[in-house]
């Protein structure tokens, strides 16, 4: 008998692939996805702690499960990812409802932690490890458009900024085989798929070594909740892949496949990642370049390895090679010790930039930080949110300056879906990753995701770009 499993995601796109590679090594044991946690005989949830709140609605969600259970005795809940890792047996015996618990590196063993839950027992596997990839399990695309796909290309970090728990819920970084990551962006595209967004939680430092297949240096296994050690210098391989290199090697070997990527580090961003964007016309001119403040004290404080000279630099280097890059950030406002003179610093640094959309956040103190050992969470609660809002607002009236400066210019858009507002329109994405609304029909043709096409940008928000079609570029791919 087929067996169905509902998996829910939380926090970013690496959780969501990972998901997809869950379902994957999940549809090996006989399982199918299913649309909702009502039809499932297995919950997972696939869960963040990058921030406090984040936590608190999974802990939620995790008590709605008794109702779920109180109607279907056979059901059975496991708690994946972050949380899963950051939490481990605790939250088996804290959450009576949860079965069982997987970190985000053991997913190869779900199966026979399932067969262990299937005896009534409960199940726990948080190791995190050095090698794991996933490299060779083929995802099993979830709630997908068809359009757009992610590619995980490494895992892991081995930054330690201050405020982040990443390090400690994912372990040490490691990189994917590129023929494996090449592989499965051209499994894409002969399925349909038009653009692929590359995933590392630091991408920068890509690094693959054909000759051991192994990243180099610095890598010795972590002892439990250990800092790990700082990364060691890096033997100069023969054969050596770096971010760069990969972009290129994708770029070549999808040309029809738009290409994104996510997330770069301002530390370790170079121009020849940037002379690869500029030099292929399918990799997006996009970049998210998290800067967290725009203080010098706070960004040393916050062990993110740049300064804000160091920042504007890199930025200038983008707006060097891409004119017309679109640029993205992550900014935490309230970090320890931040002052107003800092938080006017982070105001300045969003104008000098002229971001066109950044993810802002209130700093929250994560258990096992660098910050949460070593300086106090000393911004009142009321300061940061004040000091939150004034940035909100800022980055409004920046986003809504940068979509009006595309008004009456001619862009590329691919089709993704039906507009929530209307569905009379559709909506697609541009080069630098804003939406447009365009109409559905098109010289009596209705448009279908998967299509490029040409498009006039007759207005703007701060959120979309409305436009008129020109004509379409490809029909989309039928796939048998
Ligand atoms: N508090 C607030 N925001 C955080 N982020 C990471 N850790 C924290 C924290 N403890 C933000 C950073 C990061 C983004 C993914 O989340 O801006 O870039
Ligand atoms: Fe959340 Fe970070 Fe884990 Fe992603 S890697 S799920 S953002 S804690």
């Amino acid at each position: 008998m087929q067996k169905k499993v509902y998996i829910e995601s939380y926090g970013c796109q690496m959780n969501v692939n990972d998901s997809e590679v869950v379902a994957g090594i999940l549809a090996k044991d006989g399982y199918t996805p299913v649309q909702s946690a009502e039809e499932a005989d297995l919950v997972l949830l696939n869960t963040c702690s990058i921030r406090e709140k984040a936590e608190y609605t999974v802990l939620q969600r995790i008590n709605e499960m008794n109702n779920l259970k109180a109607r279907n005795k056979d059901l059975k809940v496991g708690v994946l990812g972050c949380m899963a890792e950051r939490m481990r047996e605790d939250l088996l015996e804290k959450k009576k409802v949860v079965d069982l618990v997987v970190g985000p590196d053991a997913y190869r063993t779900l199966p026979e932690l399932l067969e262990k839950v299937g005896t009534g027992q409960k199940a726990v596997n948080v190791l995190l490890s050095r090698e794991e990839t996933y490299g060779e399990i083929v995802p099993v695309r979830l709630d997908t458009n068809g359009v757009t796909a992610f590619v995980t290309i490494m895992r892991g970090c081995d930054n330690m900024c201050a405020f982040c728990v990443v390090p400690f819920t994912r372990g040490r970084e490691r990189s994917r085989d590129p023929e494996s990551i090449v592989a499965e962006c051209r499994d894409l595209w002969a399925r349909g798929y038009k653009e692929v967004t590359l995933l590392g939680q630091n991408v920068d430092s890509y690094t693959w070594r054909e000759e051991n297949g192994l990243r180099a240096a610095g890598h010795g296994p972590r002892a439990d909740g250990a800092l790990p050690a700082a990364r060691g210098p890096q033997p100069e391989a023969s054969a050596t892949v770096d971010f760069a290199d990969l972009l290129e090697m994708v770029a070549l070997a999808v040309p029809g496949m738009r290409i994104r990527y996510s997330t770069s580090h301002p530390k370790d961003m170079t121009d020849k990642v940037l002379a690869v964007m500029a030099r292929y016309d399918n990799i997006c001119k996009y970049i998210h370049l998290p800067v967290q403040s725009g203080s010098s004290d706070v960004l040393k404080r916050m062990n993110r390895g740049y300064t804000r000279e160091w920042y504007l630099d890199r930025i200038a280097a983008i707006r060097r090679h891409m004119p017309d890059c679109a640029i993205s950030t992550d900014i935490i406002a309230g970090f320890c010790g931040e002052t107003e003179e800092d938080h006017q610093q982070t105001l300045s640094m969003m104008g000098m930039v002229g971001y066109d959309m950044a993810f802002m956040f209130m700093y929250s103190e994560r258990p096992k930080t660098l910050a949460a050992r070593k300086y106090a969470d000393d911004v009142p609660t009321e300061e940061k949110s004040r000091r939150l809002q004034e940035i909100i607002a800022l980055q409004k009236e920046l986003s809504a300056q940068r979509m009006a400066g595309y008004v009456g210019q001619v862009h590329e858009v691919l089709i993704e879906g039906v507009s929530k507002r209307s569905a009379e329109h559709l909506y697609g994405r541009n080069t630098q990753n804003a939406v447009v609304i365009v109409p559905r029909m098109h010289a009596a043709t209705e448009l279908m995701p998967g299509t490029f096409i040409r498009a006039r940008i007759t207005s703007s928000t701060s959120g979309s770009l409305q436009g008129d079609v020109l004509d379409m570029i490809n029909e989309p791919l039928v796939v048998a």
